[in-house]
């Protein structure tokens, strides 16, 4: 069968690979799943990948399949799967387990080894394939109704993961009632991520560099959130103006952004930081004032990376949520469609090059 795949750590090794077809076989115990790949997402990470930045092939291989973000339909399971029939939509998480005992309790998203196993990225094939198999353990099903946004499982994840941690953290002041957020960046995250918050009832401003006119923003506007753009109005000035801001999720890749974001944050407040920034930026900071910041108001910053199965089983019910709140509004970030794995040129070239796409994703194969 076809795959997309490349020689990490060579730049621009993206090629069309012909690899083994697998087989519920290969999973111990009778619980493999084999899963008819459908449609897979890319993203920055993806870019990255191929542009030698991150991601390493499998122990022993010198190619890793791309893709992370998967939808597909399953084909056959093994003796002993319960969980999962032939005809299930389903979404694939990313991450394996490694060794920590976050990993051992189904929490590999919050891993402490040093090494971690993620499909597409990182030590594992990806799902820009025809077909996978896995343990059912780390295959969530998507409802039938959503068979038409199901490539946004994963990114939405992410997104769940960053606000539930929030929310999770605040149980502390036994009532938390945050009322406005920001969400720093406006790609498929920052949409995902403001549809989220606007679910769960906040005053969401969001703020992306492109002026208006700009999809993004008519989308954001559609879902009662307000659009700036930093080109136009700082950080600063949109918390004077529609802040104080109790939670704010940074998603933009501008690191400087988390300092400033770090000082306009309510009092009680969280900032939640989701950007995967590889590179090694410097910058000055007001120290002082963030600190007595922090200390004065009880602030809380978070990283947060990734996103295990409760997640991904939280995100199918939120997008169910949004088809109903928000009826058609999630396919309209699913921009560009790219006919077919053997097109994988035309995919990276919408991945950089194109300004307008919101979703650039490959149609694998029919349903
Ligand atoms: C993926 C995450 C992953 C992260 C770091 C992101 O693009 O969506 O699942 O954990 O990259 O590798
Ligand atoms: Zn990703």
């Amino acid at each position: 069968m076809k795959a997309i795949a490349v020689l990490p750590g060579k730049a621009g090794s993206i090629h069309l690979k012909e690899v083994p077809k697998p087989s519920t076989q290969e999973i111990p115990n009778g619980r493999g799943v084999l899963v008819k790949v459908l449609q897979v997402g890319v993203d920055g990470t993806d870019k990255e990948i191929n542009a030698a930045e991150y991601g390493q092939a499998p122990p022993g291989q010198d190619y890793l399949i791309l893709g992370h973000e998967s939808f597909g339909r399953v084909e056959a399971v093994g003796p002993n799967v319960t969980e999962l029939r032939p005809g299930d939509y389903v979404a694939a998480t990313v991450r394996r387990p490694g060794s920590s005992i976050y990993d051992q309790i189904g929490t590999y998203d919050m891993t402490t080894d040093d090494t971690y196993f993620e499909r597409g990225i990182n030590l594992r094939h990806g799902f820009l394939t025809e077909y996978y198999v896995d343990e059912p353990e780390y295959i969530v099903k998507v409802p039938q109704g959503l068979q038409h946004v199901g490539v946004l499982m994963e990114p939405t994840s992410v997104a769940e993961k960053g606000i539930v941690q929030a929310y999770e953290i605040q149980r502390r002041l036994k009532v938390w009632k945050p009322r406005r957020a920001a969400v720093l960046g406006t790609g498929p995250l920052g949409l995902i991520a403001t549809m989220l918050l606007r679910l769960r009832g906040l005053a969401v401003v969001a703020l992306g560099r492109t002026r208006p006119p700009y999809l993004n923003a008519e989308l954001l506007e559609k879902i009662g959130a307000r659009y700036v753009s930093t080109q136009d109005v700082t950080l600063t000035k949109a918390s004077a103006e529609y802040g104080p801001f109790d939670l704010i999720l940074e998603g933009t890749g501008f690191s400087p952004l988390v300092f400033e974001a770090m000082e306009v944050l309510a009092k009680n407040g969280v900032l939640v930081m989701v950007s995967v920034t590889g590179g090694d930026r410097k910058v000055e900071i007001p120290a002082d004032k963030i600190n007595l910041g922090f200390v004065l108001g009880n602030k809380v910053a978070v990283g947060s990376v990734n996103a295990n199965r409760e997640y991904f089983e939280l995100g199918a019910k939120d997008l169910s949520q949004a088809e109903l709140e928000y009826p058609g509004w999630l396919s309209q970030l699913l921009t560009h469609p790219v006919n077919g794995l053997e097109n994988y040129k035309e995919m990276m070239r919408l991945l950089t090059e194109e300004k307008n796409a919101i979703k650039v994703f490959v149609l694998v194969a029919k349903d």
